[in-house]
């Protein structure tokens, strides 16, 4: 089965960045799922890339100075939301309750949901990825997709061994009553990919850091693809 690429951009590249990296991207042919800085997604789309945002609000319309409504991404041609993304959480006190939320209001929009779970340095990977499926998904039904972002990873140029990515990707399928992709997300990159690859289970990556580098891009095509 053909890997899922999805870039997660972050807050990184300027408009002219943008429109010369679209030219880049294009003539790779990687097929990813591009997560840019919002303000600049209508251009990805009109590129004919499948684009998503990294966050999303939680309702329909209204007096919510700078939020991003799902309908309204919807409109503009959008397909994914990433949601619960770490940083998120972190950096911006995300809570467990709005990521529900969040995911509702994204799937009923028609909308693709990628849902990050992860565990930080010092806790067990099996409470907190189940406290967090359980929280994040309470009353939810419809399929999505996970991504598999342990904290300690991003940014940070470390992975986990085969062994213990294995035993997640088995252990977070086993609350799903489908057959549900889960990307890993961490220190992906053109080095990393080399033993990443190795783990079946894994359904494709989500990409940081590398993600606005064509070159890196290129290396990691030629080891998934
Ligand atoms: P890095 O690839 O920079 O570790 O980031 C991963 C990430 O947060 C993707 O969403």
């Amino acid at each position: 089965m053909e890997k899922i690429i999805a870039l997660n951009h972050k807050m990184n590249m300027d408009y002219d960045e943008v429109k010369n990296y679209i030219q880049k991207l294009k003539k790779l042919e990687l097929n990813p799922i591009v997560f840019p800085t919002s303000i600049y997604a209508i251009e990805f789309i009109k590129a004919g890339f499948k684009t998503g945002l990294q966050n999303i609000y939680y309702h329909s319309k209204g007096a919510y100075t700078g939020e991003v409504s799902p309908i309204q991404a919807k409109s503009l041609g959008v397909s994914y939301i990433l949601i619960g993304h770490p940083e998120r959480k972190e950096l911006f006190d995300e809570t467990d309750e709005e990521v529900n939320r969040k995911i509702k209001c994204a799937l009923d929009s028609d909308l693709k949901v990628i849902l990050c779970v992860g565990e930080d340095k010092d806790e067990d990977y099996k409470s907190a990825i189940k406290k967090q499926i359980d929280s994040y998904l309470k009353g939810i039904d419809r399929e999505i997709i996970i991504a598999y972002e342990p904290m300690w990873a991003i940014g940070k140029n470390i992975i986990p061994c085969h062994k213990k990515l294995e035993e997640v990707i088995n252990y977070i399928k086993s609350f799903f009553n489908y057959d549900v992709k889960v990307l890993y997300g961490g220190s992906v990159n053109s080095e990393s990919i080399k033993t990443l690859n190795d783990v079946n289970v894994v359904s494709g990556y989500l990409i940081g850091t590398v993600s606005t580098d064509i070159n890196e891009l290129e290396k990691i095509k030629e080891v998934v693809k």
